[in-house]
């Protein structure tokens, strides 16, 4: 009697069990069908991977930030990226192309067979907080002295011909990533990152020709580490163009797109040489502007200048004025 007693309870303890099991692998599977796998991973993203351990972090408290950032597009290109035809085909109007989306993934295969599957990055000096300088081109780095704490940054991104040699009491003398295009290509030393921004598949066989022999056609041959080699990803282009800057202007700067690509991947970013001159053209902090009419070109300067100001306005990024 006493025997049975137990029993019955134990078949209940067990149905119980059950019951319990099989409630969390349908509330499990109801969870998993109503994310679709891209939202799955920006879900992964926003929610498991924020390992950020610095004073001040991206957070949602950054309204404006959270407005337009879709962490689920990946700045860089890796070897099993995914891009869709209709990105490919926002992305091949930019300049001329004349190749269609399976040359195009052709040409990626034969990048991939030289540059690492994913892009490389090194670790931060302090664990949990990669710092970036993000050094634009603009006149008013001249005569700022930011060069220590742009230097202070782990890494330090500079874009097309941002010199150096000569003004690192203004800009700095460590550079980690250089982002170029063949119109800007140049020669890297072993430790710095070539971050391509491609605009066109011949920018993309340009990169391969010059990693593999050096020699590029009429345009300067790079010479760069190709195990730091990376190169922005279309669809992310795309993606700032249309959520950010609500398809203003032809197509992002050069410069914007670096910002964005900064706030995807690192967990502070400091903003340097953002700001046209009083004429309201982009003029460089080595030179004298060549063509005066030039302003801000293709691109929606004033539109990526006012959001700059917002996210440094909210404490996103650390921006400096300049002089
Ligand atoms: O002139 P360049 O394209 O090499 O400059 C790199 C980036 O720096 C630009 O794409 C732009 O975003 C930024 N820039 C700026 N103000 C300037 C010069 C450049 O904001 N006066």
């Amino acid at each position: 009697m006493y025997l049975k007693g137990i029993d019955s309870h134990l078949r209940v303890l067990l149905r119980l069990k059950m019951c319990i099991f099989l409630l969390a692998v349908t509330t499990a599977g109801i969870f998993l069908a109503l994310l679709k796998s891209s939202e799955l991973t920006e879900w992964i993203q926003n929610n498991l991977q924020n390992t950020c351990q610095c004073v001040k972090c991206f957070s949602k408290e950054d309204e404006f930030l959270n407005r337009y950032l879709n962490r689920s597009i990946e700045p860089f290109l890796s070897a099993n990226a995914d891009l869709s035809e209709e990105e490919f085909k926002w992305w091949s109007h930019l300049q001329s192309n004349s190749h269609n989306f399976s040359y195009f993934k052709a040409t990626i295969k034969t990048l991939f067979k030289i540059i690492p599957p994913t892009p490389v990055f090194e670790k931060p000096q302090t664990e949990g907080c990669r710092t970036c300088a993000v050094v634009g081109n603009s006149i008013n780095l001249k005569g700022s002295h930011y060069g220590p704490l742009i230097d202070f940054q782990d890494v330090i991104i500079r874009i097309n011909y941002g010199r150096v040699k000569g003004y690192e009491q203004d800009v700095g003398a460590r550079t980690t990533h250089r982002v170029m295009y063949p119109e800007s290509g140049s020669t890297l030393d072993n430790t710095t990152h070539l971050v391509l921004f491609a605009f066109k598949i011949r920018d993309l066989e340009w990169l391969i020709k010059s990693l593999q022999t050096g020699i590029s056609g009429k345009q300067v041959k790079p010479r760069a580490n190709k195990n730091l080699v990376m190169v922005l990803n279309p669809a992310f282009m795309k993606y700032v163009h249309q959520s950010w800057l609500e398809s203003k202007g032809k197509y992002p700067s050069t410069g914007f797109m670096t910002l964005m690509a900064a706030i995807h991947f690192c967990d502070e970013v400091h903003v340097f040489g953002f700001g046209a001159d009083s004429s309201g053209s982009w003029s460089h902090y080595w030179e004298k502007m060549k063509g005066k009419n030039f302003k801000t070109g293709p691109h929606p300067g004033k539109q990526e200048y006012t959001i700059i100001h917002k996210l440094a306005a909210e404490k996103t990024i650390y921006f400096y004025n300049g002089v």
